[in-house]
């Protein structure tokens, strides 16, 4: 039998748990055969024993989902229990019969968050033109007032504020419409380090401007690391990470940003090929670039990291909740991977990984050429 099952007598002990019952439950039959169910499972699963007490009480087959815990993991059952009736409808006990379904569930939330993205992207691209219209005529005729008003600097700096959140507006709109979007990646001859080189110095006067305590510290590689990857996305991806790392440390700290180059010569060239709107071919340099931001700010939570990809998910009063959504889109687009590591209350890093792709071939007249140089 696939599902657990466990028989409890009238007394509430537990009489049979059968072997699929020892696998998603992860309790042992010899341990606890015998024990009443609420001493054997309350402690660590109050929900499931709940709807066991429930079933006692009313003595009515019962269906649920919960939540369960079981050899350090949380995972999710279906619950089903029937109340066993002996003569003259006395309780002789309760069956219950269970299965894990964690991965299930797992599997309807990834499509209804999918769902949610194709709908934000209909959404977005149909009001995006809406909102940016007014916006930018918002931001002309403040601008105009600005200039009529001579001397008046308290009004003026009204007007300022009134640009600063159209323009804010702007970029959110802009930055949900390259989300949704998925835009196409221009690739070219890059060097990381001076991608960074060219976000940093906007970094460091963002640091001064807000008279912040951080201290950046570059680990890059004697030599400069070349790669193909589209410029203008790889600067917006860093940028998100490393605002993100400076707002994690309010009260000042480090940022570690680090380079690692890594060749695989012995193995033959790791081979990509993905039309991008019909057009490209790719291969690797059998290796990979390891990008690190690292804070010694306010950490993540486990909790925490589970969500932090997506899409408005944010735990800052004035944040939108896009960055880490299109850094991870920026990352996947080209390839590569995001992992992050953190500590509550030490710090954060992201890694990014990309593939060294270091040949790129252009299809064309759909005769595909397929490459294998390094
Ligand atoms: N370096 C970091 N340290 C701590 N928390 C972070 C870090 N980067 C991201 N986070 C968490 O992830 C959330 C989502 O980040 P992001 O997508 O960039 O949106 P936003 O910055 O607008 O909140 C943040 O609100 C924050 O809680
Ligand atoms: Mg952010």
């Amino acid at each position: 039998m696939m599902d657990g099952l466990v028989a409890i007598d009238s007394e509430g002990k537990i009489t049979i748990l059968n072997r699929a019952a020892e696998r998603i439950t992860g309790y042992r039959a010899k341990k606890i055969l015998g024990l009443s169910y609420e001493v054997a499972f309350g402690k660590e699963n109050e929900d499931f024993v709940s709807i066991l007490r429930k079933t006692f009480r009313e003595k009515r087959p019962m269906v649920g989902e919960k939540p369960f815990f079981s050899q350090n993991k949380s995972i999710f059952l279906e619950v089903i229990t029937n109340p066993i009736a002996g003569p003259e409808n006395k309780m002789e006990g309760v069956v219950v019969v269970f299965r894990d379904i964690s991965m299930l569930k797992h599997l309807k939330e990834e499509i209804r968050r999918k769902e949610k993205l194709a709908i934000l992207g209909e959404m977005a691209a149909s009001i995006a033109h809406e909102i940016r219209n007014p916006l930018s005529g918002i931001e002309g005729f403040a601008l105009l007032l600005k200039e009529s008003l001579k001397e008046d600097e308290e009004r003026k700096n009204w007007i300022d504020n009134i640009v600063k959140g159209a323009r804010s507006l702007n970029n959110l709109v802009t930055s949900l419409l390259n989300f949704s979007r998925c835009p196409r990646v221009n690739l070219q001859y890059v060097v990381i380090d001076k991608l960074i080189e060219s976000i940093l110095s906007f970094i460091q006067q963002k640091i001064q401007k807000e008279k912040r305590n951080i201290h950046i510290v570059k680990e890059f590689p004697p030599q400069p690391v070349e790669m193909i990857a589209d410029p203008d996305m790889l600067k917006q991806a860093f940028l998100n990470l490393a605002i993100n790392a400076i707002e994690a440390m309010p009260g000042g700290g480090k940022l570690r940003i680090s380079i690692k180059k890594k060749n695989y010569p012995e193995y033959e060239p790791h081979q990509f090929v993905r039309e991008i709107d019909g057009d490209y071919t790719l291969t690797t340099s059998c290796g990979e670039v390891c990008v690190e931001f690292s804070d010694t700010g306010c950490g993540i939570s486990p909790e925490e990291k589970k969500k932090i990809f997506r899409p408005f998910y944010t735990t800052k009063s004035k944040g939108c909740g896009l960055g880490l959504a299109i850094v991870q889109q920026i990352i996947h687009s080209h390839w590569g991977d995001i992992k992050v590591k953190s500590k509550p209350g030490q710090g954060t890093t992201f890694v990014l990984i990309l593939p060294l792709i270091n040949d790129l071939r252009e299809i064309k007249n759909g005769c595909r050429e397929y490459s294998h140089s390094r």
